[in-house]
């Protein structure tokens, strides 16, 4: 099993290119299954997720062809099989993506519930009654799978809030699902994250009727059939905000490449009040920094909130600053696993419930630590840049679902990053 080893303290430099994201991918992905056409899809980022995104998809009927690094051909061979399995469900709670698909296509979609992860339940309990309310009976049948089906289905009224506020993948899903519903669909509290307005975007180059996307109230138009066509994926805004945060800790100067500012205004905002410095430079994004760091108060929202995939980065970029800081998490409430692994390397942070008080320390230490979820493995990671001596993450398979060979992207700029296996 790969793990890190980190040398830190090494001031980094030069460019880093932003891949394309893993959470607009992913649906855009699932939703070749409606294309009567073939389907190119470029800048598609290479990570294990996309590799289990292939596997569902070709065991649901498509077949997938790699055309060069970071760009695939999909096309649908085959419409008889609507099951995903719980053995590949399991490893990927993202290919619940497909149910919305399959339903508005095929009328029927049988997928393993997932189960929690390490960051929460994550129910979907809004999936369920989008597509309830779009006209499908939903049960939940032996063996942890839920059956969705119907004779057909018709536009209608959806809200789609829920206790924590809007829903992505119940967004896109139940967007998916109405693509072909007779009538009009309208999601009111849909999530207006970047990731859905490029799954909506991508629908309607293949010829679905969808506005508002990017706003919490879309509509879609029924029509009778997707096409075929090209289309590119956006870069990956969580990718890009990491990186913002390894020039900031390391007291850096990095360009990232191919960044897009606009889907980032609400984490920008927070670096320059931390004196973190932000400057545009033709769709390229120059991050440098101040040597002290000023502590703030941060909570995670619904996009165009701060983003909770960027929370446990943050947190190691303020556990350096000059005082204490505050971040309530409103999306995950338990998403802190990262807490008790960067208090291993010096920091000080006590969580009170859905709210850590991060105390600044003069600097991080190197040691042993355990990756979790995906973001919380990220920030260990910039931890190691910046500790003093000698950092070990261990179960990097967690980083690797999100974060295309991150430690070459770190190491082509400076940073000393060896992947080993044990
Ligand atoms: C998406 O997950 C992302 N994953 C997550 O990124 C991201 O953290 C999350 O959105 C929030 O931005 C993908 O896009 C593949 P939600 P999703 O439904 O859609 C509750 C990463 O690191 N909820 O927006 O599963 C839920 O429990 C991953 O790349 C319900 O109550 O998140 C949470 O508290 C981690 N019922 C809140 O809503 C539902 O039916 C927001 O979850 C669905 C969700």
């Amino acid at each position: 099993m790969d793990y890190f080893v980190i040398q830190g303290g090494k001031r980094l430099r030069g460019t880093i290119k932003i891949s394309g994201s893993k959470n607009a991918a992913l649906p855009i992905m699932a939703a070749t299954l409606m294309c009567s056409e073939p389907v190119v899809l470029r800048n598609i980022p290479d990570l294990s997720d996309i590799e289990y995104m292939v596997t569902i998809l070709e065991k649901l009927g498509v077949r997938v062809d790699r055309l060069e690094p970071g760009t695939m051909r999909f096309e649908v061979v085959d419409e008889s099989i609507s099951h995903a399995d719980y053995e590949t469900v399991r490893k990927m709670r993202a290919s619940v993506c497909v149910m919305g698909p399959l339903l508005g296509k095929r009328l029927h979609a049988r997928v393993a519930m997932p189960g929690g992860c390490s960051i929460g339940t994550r129910p979907i309990d809004l999936h369920l009654k989008g597509f309830e309310a779009l006209g499908a009976d939903v049960d939940l049948i032996e063996g942890g799978d839920v059956d969705c089906q119907a004779e057909k289905l018709e536009g209608s009224e959806i809200f789609l809030g829920g206790h924590f506020g809007s829903s992505v993948t119940a967004t896109a899903n139940v967007m998916m699902a109405a693509v072909f519903a007779e009538g009009t669909t309208v999601l009111e509290s849909a999530a207006c994250e970047p990731e859905v307005e490029d799954l909506a975007n991508f629908l309607v180059a293949m010829g679905a009727n969808i506005t508002g996307q990017g706003s919490p109230r879309i509509v879609i138009e029924g029509v009778d059939r997707l096409d075929g066509g090209e289309y590119t994926i956006i870069p990956d805004r969580i990718e890009a905000g990491t990186f913002m945060v390894a020039a900031a800790i390391t007291n850096s100067e990095l360009r990232l490449e191919n960044c897009r500012t606009a889907h980032l205004m609400a984490a920008t905002k927070v670096l320059e009040d931390v004196g973190v410095f932000v400057e545009k430079d033709n769709g390229d994004v120059i991050i440098s920094s101040s040597r002290l760091l000023q502590p703030v108060e941060i909570t995670t929202q619904p996009y165009p909130g701060f983003p909770t995939d960027l929370q446990a980065q943050f947190m190691t970029l303020l556990s350096l600053a000059e005082g204490n800081s505050v971040i309530t998490e409103k999306i995950f409430p338990d998403r802190f696993l990262h807490v008790a692994e960067l208090n291993r390397m010096g920091a000080k942070l006590r969580k009170e419930g859905p709210i850590v008080i991060v105390e600044g320390v003069k600097r991080l230490i190197g040691a042993p630590v355990m990756a979790s979820d995906l973001r919380a493995s990220a920030a260990l990671v910039l931890a190691g840049l910046v500790a003093r001596g000698t950092t070990e993450i261990n179960r990097v398979y967690h980083i690797d679902r999100g974060y295309e060979r991150i430690e070459e992207k770190l190491n082509a700029v400076g940073a000393e990053i060896h992947r080993l296996d044990r």
